[in-house]
């Protein structure tokens, strides 16, 4: 199972287990955990969600072998069935990142309450690097958490940036050494799951119930520039120069 889930004292754990491929996402992956955000909806058992990766890896985003093959088809995709159960997660969402996240594995975070980091966690966004666009809402997300400059930074250059630098721009709650950033993420969840489940609720409902329409609005707009970049040549340079193991050559295209 690539997605391994679990349900225990309130929390559902959902988790990346895909290592041999650093947990690169497939439609199978995303439509397991778009169903698993989806029931937790309404099984009264779950109280929180938290989400973590493997200690080496969170996620190498995208699998791009999936991407171009069956590349996602609007808002029946997986990939947009479990973004959208995430963002509208009425529970709140703990995510425990370690190694590093790539692409849809930091933009998730956006949509998570909790984010805590291990020291040896990198985040990263390359979707220029791969001649695409910020997707699910992470244009508008990261200027609103971090400030356009430092969101600009991020999303134009698509370069790594550390756990530490993560807290500081507002990404992550707080650092952790790697063998306690799960547990210490267990233990934050199981505080929210032994809280008033409809205190809890009401305070995610009162922050972020105003941005919902603009969420939704934003993921929509994303989508369509990013369903077409992907089927541009910069795109299939970019992935094809990835498992060629060789540099992409963006010089022909303008
Ligand atoms: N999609 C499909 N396969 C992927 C993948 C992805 N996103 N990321 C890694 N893999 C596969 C590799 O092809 C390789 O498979 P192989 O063993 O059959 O050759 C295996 O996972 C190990 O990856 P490798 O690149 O050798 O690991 P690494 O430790 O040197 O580097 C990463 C790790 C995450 C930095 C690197 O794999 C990477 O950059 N991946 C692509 C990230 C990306 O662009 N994601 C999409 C964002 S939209």
């Amino acid at each position: 199972m690539d997605i391994l889930t679990s349900k225990a004292n309130g929390i559902l754990a959902i988790e990346f287990n895909r290592p041999d491929k650093k947990n690169a996402i497939t439609a199978a992956m995303y439509q397991a955990m778009a169903d698993a955000l989806k029931e937790a909806e309404s099984d009264t058992a779950v109280r929180a969600i938290l989400i973590t990766g493997k200690p080496e890896i969170f996620t190498a985003g995208n699998d791009l072998e999936d991407f171009l093959k069956n590349p996602p088809q609007g808002m029946s995709s997986p990939v947009y069935q479990f973004m959208w159960h995430l963002s509208h997660a009425a529970k709140p969402v703990v995510a425990a990142v370690s190694g590093m996240a790539v692409g849809i594995g930091t933009t998730l975070l956006m949509h998570c309450d909790l984010v805590y980091a291990a020291d040896n966690a990198k985040f990263s966004m390359p979707f220029t690097q791969l001649g695409l666009c910020p997707e699910f809402s992470s244009s508008m997300l990261l200027p609103q958490i971090a400030g356009y400059q430092r969101a600009a930074e991020k999303l134009m250059l698509g370069e790594a940036f550390t756990a530490e630098e993560a807290r500081e721009i507002g990404l992550v709650n707080k650092v952790l050494p790697l063998d306690q950033v799960v547990v210490f993420a267990q233990a934050q969840a199981a505080k929210l799951a032994a809280l008033p489940a409809s205190s809890i609720r009401a305070v995610k409902r009162l922050m972020k119930g105003h941005q919902t329409a603009a969420i939704e609005a934003k993921m929509t707009e994303e989508m369509k520039y990013f369903s077409e970049m992907l089927s541009a040549p910069e795109a299939q340079e970019a992935f094809n120069a990835f498992f060629q193991k060789r540099r992409p050559d963006f010089g022909k295209f303008f």
